[in-house]
């Protein structure tokens, strides 16, 4: 009990690990229906539908503080949006419903419907800044993460704790214009560098696993992918570090205006503090990380990832769907 006497909110004690996982499964399959149709807008909208259905089922009372947008520009899961039966626990979420819009349309590798659950007010707020700047990697190199450093010097430290040359380190980076400088650096100190063109969770991910062949994720992607994936990192035992990275002078004031202080490094126990933590990722397209949503005569077949912080457990969900008994409960959403 507080000193006023009220009784402090329910934390997510109960393991809503499966219920995450049901919630992306469905997104994904929902999305499926539309990779390679070059159609974005329609595979999002398809696993935003989903996600939202099945979000009402869980038991919980959740404010979606990570969504699709503000409310008027968002019918479903917009920023503030209450979800859930609305009993406890009361829990903050952030949902990318589809993360690779782009790489679902065109049937590109990597596409993954993915949430991030944790208690009510333990989530960084994105703000005004669509951008952060990010540097993640697995445990074996958390303490030589360093936004100040020049992203060369890290590659060093990073080949000198692998014990090879930094030809042997590889950074996995999104393919933008914006990256010129840091890809000329990463080249001149002899570096490898995967480039993606969309997805920066996933790779996130990839670059926090222990023995992944990729050392190190570095970029300038979306702020609210950065809180997600962060989530998944307290898990996996990498880091994240984060730094806000205006557009443009109108969001560097807004950002300053909202209380901001864009010099701030962030890392994954800022981006969410909670200290229950669960995130689930189901593959949308193969991927390194998961494989996608394939079909079979009967159904289809999911494969998740789900991750709690408390318990420390990490589960990979192999699933078969029975097309006929999913679109019984569904509809035809996501059969
Ligand atoms: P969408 O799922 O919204 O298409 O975002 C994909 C993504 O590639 C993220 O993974 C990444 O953080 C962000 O977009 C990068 O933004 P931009 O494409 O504007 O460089």
């Amino acid at each position: 009990m507080s000193p006023e006497g009220a009784v402090p909110p329910a934390r997510p004690d109960r393991n809503l690990a499966l219920e995450m996982v049901r919630v992306t499964e469905y997104a994904a399959l929902a999305a499926a229906r539309r990779v390679g149709q070059g159609d974005k807008i329609a595979a999002d909208q398809a696993a935003v539908d989903a996600m939202r259905l099945m979000l009402d089922t869980v038991h919980m009372d959740g404010t979606v503080v990570i969504g699709e947008g503000e409310k008027d520009e968002a019918p479903m899961l917009y920023n503030g949006e209450r979800i859930g039966d609305g009993s406890s626990p009361e829990v903050d979420i952030a949902v990318d419903p589809l993360e690779g819009t782009d790489l679902a349309a065109t049937g590109a590798p990597r596409a993954l419907a993915v949430i991030a659950l944790s208690a009510r007010g333990t989530m960084f707020d994105p703000g005004p800044c669509v951008y952060m700047e990010k540097i993640a990697t697995s445990p074996e190199f958390a303490d030589l993460l360093d936004l100040d450093r020049p992203l060369a010097e890290t590659l060093g430290l990073i080949a000198e704790r692998k014990g090879t040359g930094v030809e042997d380190v590889t950074v996995v980076m999104l393919d933008r214009p914006r990256h010129a400088e840091a890809v000329a650096a990463v080249r001149e100190a002899g570096g490898r560098i995967r480039f993606i063109p969309h997805g920066d969770v996933s790779a996130g991910l990839i670059a926090a696993t222990a023995g992944s062949p990729v050392d190190l994720l570095w970029g300038i992607g979306g702020t609210p992918e950065g809180v997600i994936t962060a989530a998944a990192i307290k898990c996996l035992g990498g880091q994240l570090l984060g730094r806000m990275w205006p557009r443009d002078e109108g969001e560097r004031r807004a950002a300053l205006d909202a209380g901001y202080d864009l010099e701030e490094i962030v890392d994954v126990d800022r981006l969410v503090s909670g200290d229950d933590v669960f995130f689930a990722a189901t593959g949308v397209t193969d991927g390194d990380l998961l494989d996608g949503v394939h079909y079979t005569a009967t159904g289809a077949t999911t494969e998740s990832l789900v991750t709690r912080t408390r318990s420390g457990t990490m589960r990979k969900i192999q699933a078969t769907h029975d097309r006929a008994k999913l679109r019984e409960i569904t509809g035809s959403r996501a059969g």
